[in-house]
Protein backbone atom coordinates (compact mmCIF):
# COMPACT_ATOMS: atom_id res chain seq x y z
CA UNK A 1 0.00 0.00 0.00
CA UNK A 2 1.66 3.80 -0.67
CA UNK A 3 2.86 5.34 2.37
CA UNK A 4 0.64 8.52 1.29
CA UNK A 5 -2.41 6.20 1.78
CA UNK A 6 -0.90 3.88 4.93
CA UNK A 7 -0.82 8.05 6.27
CA UNK A 8 -3.36 9.18 5.19
CA UNK A 9 -5.54 6.00 6.55
CA UNK A 10 -3.81 6.22 9.91
CA UNK A 11 -4.76 9.80 10.39
CA UNK A 12 -8.17 9.54 9.54
CA UNK A 13 -8.19 6.36 11.86
CA UNK A 14 -7.27 8.40 14.67
CA UNK A 15 -9.39 11.37 14.13
CA UNK A 16 -12.82 10.92 13.28
CA UNK A 17 -13.66 7.61 12.10
CA UNK A 18 -11.78 4.99 14.00
CA UNK A 19 -12.15 1.60 13.51
CA UNK A 20 -13.76 1.79 10.00
CA UNK A 21 -11.60 3.53 8.26
CA UNK A 22 -8.50 1.32 9.02
CA UNK A 23 -10.95 -1.84 7.81
CA UNK A 24 -11.59 -0.01 4.95
CA UNK A 25 -7.74 0.53 4.43
CA UNK A 26 -7.29 -3.11 4.60
CA UNK A 27 -6.94 -6.27 2.50
CA UNK A 28 -8.03 -7.48 -0.59
CA UNK A 29 -10.89 -5.82 -2.21
CA UNK A 30 -10.74 -2.94 -0.04
CA UNK A 31 -12.73 0.06 -0.64
CA UNK A 32 -10.80 2.81 -1.88
CA UNK A 33 -8.75 4.51 0.96
CA UNK A 34 -10.89 7.86 0.31
CA UNK A 35 -13.85 6.30 0.96
CA UNK A 36 -16.09 8.96 2.44
CA UNK A 37 -17.57 8.70 5.54
CA UNK A 38 -21.03 7.60 5.08
CA UNK A 39 -20.25 5.60 2.16
CA UNK A 40 -18.45 2.49 3.79
CA UNK A 41 -22.18 1.18 2.60
CA UNK A 42 -20.05 0.36 -0.30
CA UNK A 43 -17.65 -2.51 1.14
CA UNK A 44 -18.67 -5.30 -0.88
CA UNK A 45 -19.07 -8.86 0.07
CA UNK A 46 -16.13 -9.97 -2.01
CA UNK A 47 -13.98 -8.12 0.50
CA UNK A 48 -14.57 -11.38 2.78
CA UNK A 49 -13.21 -14.30 0.43
CA UNK A 50 -14.98 -18.08 0.25
CA UNK A 51 -12.93 -20.53 1.80
CA UNK A 52 -10.81 -22.53 -0.30
CA UNK A 53 -12.77 -24.92 -2.65
CA UNK A 54 -12.19 -28.45 -1.26
CA UNK A 55 -13.85 -31.27 0.35
CA UNK A 56 -14.66 -30.82 4.02
CA UNK A 57 -12.44 -33.47 5.43
CA UNK A 58 -13.93 -34.22 8.67
CA UNK A 59 -12.93 -33.45 11.99
CA UNK A 60 -10.03 -33.43 13.44
CA UNK A 61 -9.38 -35.51 16.63
CA UNK A 62 -9.04 -32.15 18.47
CA UNK A 63 -12.16 -31.26 17.85
CA UNK A 64 -13.92 -34.85 18.02
CA UNK A 65 -12.73 -34.80 21.34
CA UNK A 66 -13.85 -31.42 22.63
CA UNK A 67 -17.10 -32.58 21.08
CA UNK A 68 -17.35 -36.19 22.94
CA UNK A 69 -16.53 -33.63 26.11
CA UNK A 70 -19.55 -31.60 25.61
CA UNK A 71 -22.54 -32.81 27.27
CA UNK A 72 -26.10 -32.26 28.70
CA UNK A 73 -25.77 -28.23 28.54
CA UNK A 74 -28.45 -24.85 28.83
CA UNK A 75 -28.91 -22.10 27.18
CA UNK A 76 -28.46 -18.25 28.24
CA UNK A 77 -31.58 -17.26 26.33
CA UNK A 78 -33.21 -13.88 26.50
CA UNK A 79 -30.79 -12.38 27.84
CA UNK A 80 -27.97 -10.89 25.76
CA UNK A 81 -30.33 -12.20 22.45
CA UNK A 82 -32.78 -9.90 23.25
CA UNK A 83 -32.41 -6.25 21.38
CA UNK A 84 -30.62 -5.09 24.21
CA UNK A 85 -29.64 -6.98 27.64
CA UNK A 86 -32.56 -6.67 29.83
CA UNK A 87 -35.55 -5.93 26.90
CA UNK A 88 -36.89 -9.34 27.70
CA UNK A 89 -36.86 -9.36 31.25
CA UNK A 90 -33.47 -10.79 31.83
CA UNK A 91 -29.83 -10.18 32.30
CA UNK A 92 -26.74 -11.81 32.77
CA UNK A 93 -26.91 -12.27 36.53
CA UNK A 94 -23.98 -13.41 38.85
CA UNK A 95 -26.39 -15.65 40.15
CA UNK A 96 -27.10 -17.62 36.97
CA UNK A 97 -23.40 -17.34 36.19
CA UNK A 98 -22.36 -19.12 39.95
CA UNK A 99 -25.34 -22.08 38.60
CA UNK A 100 -22.76 -23.17 35.87
CA UNK A 101 -19.50 -24.31 35.42
CA UNK A 102 -17.96 -26.98 37.81
CA UNK A 103 -19.25 -26.12 41.12
CA UNK A 104 -23.08 -26.04 38.97
CA UNK A 105 -25.60 -27.84 37.67
CA UNK A 106 -24.22 -27.63 34.14
CA UNK A 107 -20.37 -27.20 32.60
CA UNK A 108 -21.64 -26.08 29.23
CA UNK A 109 -23.42 -23.09 28.13
CA UNK A 110 -24.58 -21.96 25.14
CA UNK A 111 -24.40 -17.90 25.28
CA UNK A 112 -26.82 -16.49 22.34
CA UNK A 113 -25.52 -12.49 21.39
CA UNK A 114 -27.37 -10.18 19.05
CA UNK A 115 -24.57 -8.57 17.76
CA UNK A 116 -26.07 -6.60 14.95
CA UNK A 117 -28.13 -4.69 16.97
CA UNK A 118 -24.98 -3.49 19.02
CA UNK A 119 -22.91 -2.42 15.99
CA UNK A 120 -22.46 0.34 13.32
CA UNK A 121 -25.19 0.11 10.44
CA UNK A 122 -22.97 0.44 7.68
CA UNK A 123 -20.69 -2.44 6.07
CA UNK A 124 -18.01 -1.93 8.68
CA UNK A 125 -20.67 -2.77 11.46
CA UNK A 126 -18.24 -1.70 14.13
CA UNK A 127 -18.91 -3.38 17.63
CA UNK A 128 -20.24 -0.89 20.10
CA UNK A 129 -16.88 -1.41 22.56
CA UNK A 130 -19.23 -1.22 25.59
CA UNK A 131 -21.13 -4.09 24.51
CA UNK A 132 -18.18 -6.17 23.47
CA UNK A 133 -16.86 -5.40 27.01
CA UNK A 134 -20.25 -6.77 28.40
CA UNK A 135 -20.00 -10.16 26.76
CA UNK A 136 -15.99 -10.10 27.53
CA UNK A 137 -17.20 -10.19 31.10
CA UNK A 138 -19.89 -12.85 30.77
CA UNK A 139 -17.20 -15.16 28.63
CA UNK A 140 -14.72 -14.96 30.83
CA UNK A 141 -16.62 -15.34 33.88
CA UNK A 142 -18.17 -18.88 32.51
CA UNK A 143 -14.56 -19.55 31.34
CA UNK A 144 -13.01 -19.00 34.79
CA UNK A 145 -15.68 -21.01 36.20
CA UNK A 146 -14.81 -24.49 34.19
CA UNK A 147 -17.61 -23.89 31.44
CA UNK A 148 -17.56 -25.04 28.06
CA UNK A 149 -18.62 -21.69 26.29
CA UNK A 150 -20.99 -22.02 22.31
CA UNK A 151 -20.57 -18.10 22.11
CA UNK A 152 -23.25 -17.35 18.73
CA UNK A 153 -24.82 -14.75 16.46
CA UNK A 154 -28.45 -14.67 17.53
CA UNK A 155 -31.33 -12.45 15.51
CA UNK A 156 -30.10 -10.52 13.36
CA UNK A 157 -33.64 -10.30 11.80
CA UNK A 158 -32.84 -8.72 8.11
CA UNK A 159 -30.24 -11.71 7.49
CA UNK A 160 -33.74 -13.59 8.43
CA UNK A 161 -35.66 -11.31 6.34
CA UNK A 162 -37.57 -11.35 9.54
CA UNK A 163 -39.15 -7.90 10.46
CA UNK A 164 -37.21 -6.04 13.07
CA UNK A 165 -38.05 -5.63 16.88
CA UNK A 166 -38.91 -2.30 17.60
CA UNK A 167 -35.54 -1.23 19.32
CA UNK A 168 -33.98 -3.02 16.36
CA UNK A 169 -31.15 -1.05 14.30
CA UNK A 170 -32.52 -1.24 10.19
CA UNK A 171 -29.59 -0.76 8.06
CA UNK A 172 -29.42 -1.34 4.36
CA UNK A 173 -30.49 -4.33 2.75
CA UNK A 174 -26.88 -3.98 0.59
CA UNK A 175 -24.79 -4.29 3.70
CA UNK A 176 -26.69 -6.82 5.60
CA UNK A 177 -24.37 -9.98 4.56
CA UNK A 178 -20.75 -8.00 4.59
CA UNK A 179 -21.76 -6.66 8.08
CA UNK A 180 -22.39 -10.63 8.88
CA UNK A 181 -18.86 -11.22 8.07
CA UNK A 182 -17.74 -7.57 9.26
CA UNK A 183 -19.13 -8.66 13.29
CA UNK A 184 -17.37 -11.64 12.48
CA UNK A 185 -14.19 -11.01 12.02
CA UNK A 186 -14.43 -8.31 15.37
CA UNK A 187 -15.33 -11.26 17.60
CA UNK A 188 -13.14 -13.58 16.02
CA UNK A 189 -10.30 -10.88 16.57
CA UNK A 190 -11.77 -10.50 20.32
CA UNK A 191 -11.76 -13.93 21.11
CA UNK A 192 -8.88 -15.29 19.49
CA UNK A 193 -6.74 -15.48 22.61
CA UNK A 194 -9.18 -17.10 24.66
CA UNK A 195 -9.27 -20.91 26.02
CA UNK A 196 -9.79 -23.87 23.70
CA UNK A 197 -12.88 -23.96 25.79
CA UNK A 198 -14.74 -20.87 23.88
CA UNK A 199 -16.32 -22.39 20.96
CA UNK A 200 -17.65 -20.15 17.91
CA UNK A 201 -21.09 -20.84 16.84
CA UNK A 202 -21.71 -18.54 13.14
CA UNK A 203 -25.54 -17.90 13.34
CA UNK A 204 -28.36 -19.61 14.92
CA UNK A 205 -31.19 -20.45 12.81
CA UNK A 206 -30.47 -19.48 9.74
CA UNK A 207 -33.93 -18.97 7.52
CA UNK A 208 -35.52 -17.06 4.91
CA UNK A 209 -32.27 -17.02 2.82
CA UNK A 210 -31.66 -19.83 0.07
CA UNK A 211 -29.40 -22.73 1.08
CA UNK A 212 -27.18 -21.79 -1.37
CA UNK A 213 -26.39 -18.46 -0.73
CA UNK A 214 -26.07 -19.38 3.60
CA UNK A 215 -23.99 -22.01 2.04
CA UNK A 216 -21.59 -19.31 0.29
CA UNK A 217 -21.81 -16.93 3.84
CA UNK A 218 -20.23 -20.25 5.57
CA UNK A 219 -17.86 -20.92 3.66
CA UNK A 220 -17.02 -16.85 4.07
CA UNK A 221 -17.40 -16.50 7.27
CA UNK A 222 -15.01 -19.45 8.23
CA UNK A 223 -12.29 -18.02 6.34
CA UNK A 224 -12.87 -14.75 8.18
CA UNK A 225 -12.70 -16.15 11.28
CA UNK A 226 -9.39 -18.55 10.26
CA UNK A 227 -7.35 -15.58 10.01
CA UNK A 228 -7.48 -15.00 13.96
CA UNK A 229 -8.55 -18.20 14.65
CA UNK A 230 -6.94 -20.92 12.89
CA UNK A 231 -7.86 -23.74 14.95
CA UNK A 232 -10.56 -22.85 17.12
CA UNK A 233 -14.22 -25.06 17.22
CA UNK A 234 -16.13 -23.56 14.95
CA UNK A 235 -20.36 -24.35 15.34
CA UNK A 236 -22.19 -24.53 11.88
CA UNK A 237 -26.31 -25.18 11.39
CA UNK A 238 -28.11 -25.66 8.82
CA UNK A 239 -30.65 -23.24 7.20
CA UNK A 240 -34.46 -24.13 7.88
CA UNK A 241 -34.12 -22.86 11.44
CA UNK A 242 -30.90 -25.50 11.98
CA UNK A 243 -33.48 -28.23 10.92
CA UNK A 244 -32.00 -31.69 10.12
CA UNK A 245 -33.58 -32.13 7.78
CA UNK A 246 -32.02 -29.06 5.53
CA UNK A 247 -28.47 -30.73 6.95
CA UNK A 248 -28.30 -32.74 3.42
CA UNK A 249 -27.95 -29.46 1.68
CA UNK A 250 -25.07 -27.84 3.54
CA UNK A 251 -21.78 -27.66 1.96
CA UNK A 252 -18.74 -27.83 4.52
CA UNK A 253 -15.65 -25.59 3.70
CA UNK A 254 -12.44 -28.00 3.92
CA UNK A 255 -11.98 -27.16 7.47
CA UNK A 256 -11.19 -29.87 10.17
CA UNK A 257 -12.38 -27.91 13.26
CA UNK A 258 -15.97 -28.06 12.68
CA UNK A 259 -18.84 -29.27 14.79
CA UNK A 260 -22.41 -29.28 13.42
CA UNK A 261 -25.67 -27.98 15.33
CA UNK A 262 -28.81 -28.89 14.78
CA UNK A 263 -32.48 -27.61 16.87
CA UNK A 264 -35.10 -29.74 17.58
CA UNK A 265 -38.62 -28.36 18.90
CA UNK A 266 -40.66 -31.01 17.60
CA UNK A 267 -43.67 -31.98 17.69
CA UNK A 268 -43.93 -28.18 17.71
CA UNK A 269 -47.55 -27.89 18.26
CA UNK A 270 -46.33 -29.50 21.88
CA UNK A 271 -43.26 -27.56 22.49
CA UNK A 272 -44.59 -23.80 21.16
CA UNK A 273 -48.20 -23.91 22.39
CA UNK A 274 -49.54 -20.31 24.02
CA UNK A 275 -45.94 -18.90 22.64
CA UNK A 276 -47.05 -15.83 21.79
CA UNK A 277 -43.99 -15.14 19.24
CA UNK A 278 -45.10 -17.80 17.18
CA UNK A 279 -48.41 -16.50 14.58
CA UNK A 280 -51.13 -17.59 14.81
CA UNK A 281 -50.62 -18.95 18.23
CA UNK A 282 -50.75 -22.62 18.82
CA UNK A 283 -53.95 -24.32 20.90
CA UNK A 284 -53.41 -25.03 24.69
CA UNK A 285 -53.75 -28.64 25.83
CA UNK A 286 -51.52 -30.15 23.37
CA UNK A 287 -50.07 -33.66 25.27
CA UNK A 288 -46.94 -35.93 24.45
CA UNK A 289 -45.54 -37.88 23.74
CA UNK A 290 -47.88 -40.71 21.75
CA UNK A 291 -46.40 -42.99 19.20
CA UNK A 292 -46.12 -41.03 16.10
CA UNK A 293 -45.02 -37.67 17.84
CA UNK A 294 -42.30 -40.01 19.24
CA UNK A 295 -41.03 -41.25 16.36
CA UNK A 296 -41.11 -37.68 14.62
CA UNK A 297 -38.62 -36.77 17.47
CA UNK A 298 -36.52 -39.93 17.37
CA UNK A 299 -36.47 -39.85 13.20
CA UNK A 300 -35.07 -36.31 13.47
CA UNK A 301 -32.50 -37.57 15.68
CA UNK A 302 -31.38 -39.68 13.35
CA UNK A 303 -31.29 -38.29 10.53
CA UNK A 304 -29.39 -35.53 11.67
CA UNK A 305 -27.15 -38.47 13.11
CA UNK A 306 -26.85 -40.18 9.88
CA UNK A 307 -26.05 -36.94 7.94
CA UNK A 308 -23.01 -36.15 10.67
CA UNK A 309 -21.36 -39.40 9.88
CA UNK A 310 -21.85 -38.29 5.88
CA UNK A 311 -20.30 -35.23 6.32
CA UNK A 312 -17.73 -36.44 9.11
CA UNK A 313 -18.40 -33.98 11.99
CA UNK A 314 -19.68 -34.37 15.63
CA UNK A 315 -23.26 -33.03 16.55
CA UNK A 316 -24.52 -31.53 18.72
CA UNK A 317 -28.53 -30.83 19.28
CA UNK A 318 -28.19 -26.55 20.45
CA UNK A 319 -31.72 -26.18 21.42
CA UNK A 320 -34.79 -27.94 21.99
CA UNK A 321 -37.41 -27.43 25.38
CA UNK A 322 -40.94 -26.91 25.51
CA UNK A 323 -42.79 -24.11 26.75
CA UNK A 324 -44.36 -23.09 29.96
CA UNK A 325 -47.83 -23.27 28.91
CA UNK A 326 -47.14 -27.02 27.56
CA UNK A 327 -49.17 -29.25 30.16
CA UNK A 328 -46.58 -29.88 33.04
CA UNK A 329 -46.69 -33.86 33.27
CA UNK A 330 -46.52 -33.90 29.74
CA UNK A 331 -43.59 -31.37 29.69
CA UNK A 332 -41.66 -33.88 32.01
CA UNK A 333 -42.24 -36.74 29.77
CA UNK A 334 -40.97 -34.93 26.85
CA UNK A 335 -37.99 -33.98 28.33
CA UNK A 336 -37.69 -37.20 29.34
CA UNK A 337 -37.82 -38.68 26.12
CA UNK A 338 -35.45 -36.45 24.53
CA UNK A 339 -32.88 -36.98 26.85
CA UNK A 340 -32.52 -40.37 26.64
CA UNK A 341 -32.90 -40.66 22.64
CA UNK A 342 -30.18 -37.91 22.43
CA UNK A 343 -28.18 -40.03 25.06
CA UNK A 344 -28.68 -43.49 22.79
CA UNK A 345 -26.70 -41.55 20.02
CA UNK A 346 -24.16 -40.11 21.83
CA UNK A 347 -25.66 -36.59 21.08
CA UNK A 348 -24.29 -33.55 23.60
CA UNK A 349 -27.11 -30.98 23.99
CA UNK A 350 -27.76 -27.71 25.31
CA UNK A 351 -31.71 -27.24 26.63
CA UNK A 352 -33.18 -23.78 25.88
CA UNK A 353 -32.80 -21.79 28.30
CA UNK A 354 -32.40 -21.01 31.91
CA UNK A 355 -34.56 -18.66 33.15
CA UNK A 356 -37.24 -17.69 30.89
CA UNK A 357 -40.44 -19.01 29.61
CA UNK A 358 -38.71 -22.87 29.32
CA UNK A 359 -36.73 -21.99 32.37
CA UNK A 360 -35.22 -24.92 34.67
CA UNK A 361 -34.67 -21.90 37.32
CA UNK A 362 -36.89 -19.48 38.47
CA UNK A 363 -35.33 -16.01 38.46
CA UNK A 364 -37.99 -14.20 40.44
CA UNK A 365 -37.87 -17.34 43.56
CA UNK A 366 -34.19 -17.73 43.08
CA UNK A 367 -34.54 -21.49 42.98
CA UNK A 368 -34.72 -24.60 40.42
CA UNK A 369 -37.98 -25.86 38.80
CA UNK A 370 -37.06 -29.16 40.22
CA UNK A 371 -39.05 -31.21 38.07
CA UNK A 372 -37.24 -29.92 34.68
CA UNK A 373 -34.43 -29.97 35.99
CA UNK A 374 -34.21 -33.62 37.70
CA UNK A 375 -35.67 -34.75 34.35
CA UNK A 376 -32.75 -33.06 32.41
CA UNK A 377 -29.91 -33.01 34.62
CA UNK A 378 -29.84 -35.81 37.47
CA UNK A 379 -28.82 -39.09 37.09
C1 LIG B 1 -35.06 -19.83 18.89
C2 LIG B 1 -35.24 -18.38 19.01
C3 LIG B 1 -35.54 -18.02 20.43
C4 LIG B 1 -36.79 -18.74 20.84
C5 LIG B 1 -36.54 -20.22 20.75
C6 LIG B 1 -37.78 -20.98 21.06
O1 LIG B 1 -33.85 -20.06 19.43
O2 LIG B 1 -34.05 -17.78 18.60
O3 LIG B 1 -35.70 -16.65 20.57
O4 LIG B 1 -37.14 -18.39 22.14
O5 LIG B 1 -36.12 -20.57 19.46
O6 LIG B 1 -38.80 -20.61 20.19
Amino acid sequence: MPKTIVMYCLMRAFTLLGVYVLFGCMGEGAVQADTPVGKANQVSIEHYPVSPIGNAPGASPQTKALALSLGAGINFGNMLDAPSEGAWGLKVEDEFIALVGNKGFSRHVRLPVRWSNHASTDAAAVIDPEFFKRVDSVVDRLLAGGSTVVLNMHHYRQLDGDPLDATDRSVDPSVVRVRFLAMWDQIAQRYAGKDDRLIFELYNEPHGIQESTWNDLLSRAVRVVRKSNPQRALVVGPTLWNSASALEKLVLPPDPNLILTVHHYEPFNFTHQGADWVQPTKPLGVDCCDANQAALMTSLLDTAVKQAARLGYPIFVGEFGAYSLAPEAARIRYLRLMREAMADRGMPWYYWELAAGFGVYDPAKHEFRTNIKQALFQP
